[in-house]
């Protein structure tokens, strides 16, 4: 049952359109309006940035939350108990060290279903949203090392070309690789509360091959995007102008 209660949860939490429904709440319908995406960049875009920026943030809680639900719901050897969460450890599965694989399974499992949840919600006819948010919520529980690299990344294209979908992109395309320098040095520091690529000198496989799956769905998804790119038609947050009297 503890295998696949956090999958399930994940999929059912990421599925919730956000940005629909709060977009909805001011009479709009997101869908028709600026890229026609339901992510937190086009409600912020179309609807105004605190209700971006609310979409952002229940966006990214949809991946994190059920992950961390995950790591404390299946444990390899009790490593990855979080200490919000430690109530849970009566419910936990304790998988013994032989099972590594089936709980870093599950973990990627969870992680990937919020994703998918978002990205094909059958709320709303499977299309969903582009799935950055939800893949940052999901990183900063699997990998919290991975993500100030990542966000690093983004910012730096964001703030040199004002393209918020080339820094998408461009922090997808980075993903494997700086999962690798950020789990190394997760495993540098020596904190083992947190799932790494090195796990006691094994490889976790399972979140290097997911990592790079949602690295290529970012990208495909952004497909709309990479062809407005092409074209140089694509909407750019332009630096606000002071006001000349
Ligand atoms: O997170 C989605 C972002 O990268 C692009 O959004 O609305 O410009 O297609 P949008």
């Amino acid at each position: 049952m503890q295998l696949w209660i956090s999958p399930l949860i994940a999929f059912l939490l990421g599925s919730i359109p956000f940005g629909l429904i709060i977009a909805k709440l001011k009479g709009i319908d997101i869908r028709a309006h600026g890229s026609g995406n339901i992510g937190a960049t086009n409600v912020l875009r179309v609807v105004g940035k605190k209700y971006g920026i609310t979409c952002l943030i229940l966006d990214a809680l949809k991946g994190y939350l059920p992950v961390v639900l995950a790591l404390n719901l299946v444990q390899i050897e009790n490593k990855t108990v979080m200490p919000m969460l430690g109530f849970l450890q009566d419910f936990a599965l304790h998988l013994p060290r032989e099972q590594q694989l089936t709980g870093q399974l599950v973990h990627v499992l969870t992680a990937f279903c919020a994703i998918i949840g978002h990205n094909f919600s059958p709320w709303v006819g499977f299309k969903g949203g582009k799935g950055i948010a939800t893949s940052a919520g999901v990183l900063i529980a699997l990998m919290p090392f991975a993500i100030i690299l990542l966000i690093f990344v983004w910012l730096l294209t964001f703030l040199t070309t004002r393209y918020v979908a080339l820094a998408s992109i461009v922090a997808a395309a980075a993903l494997p690789i700086l999962t690798h320098i950020g789990a190394r040095f997760h495993h540098i520091n020596n904190d083992k509360t947190q799932p790494t690529l090195w796990e006691a000198g094994t490889w976790n496989k399972p979140l290097f091959v997911f990592t790079i799956i949602i690295a290529v769905l970012a990208i495909w998804k952004h497909r709309s995007n990479i062809e407005r790119l092409r074209a140089g038609t694509e909407n750019r947050f332009e630096r606000k102008r002071k006001k000349v009297h």
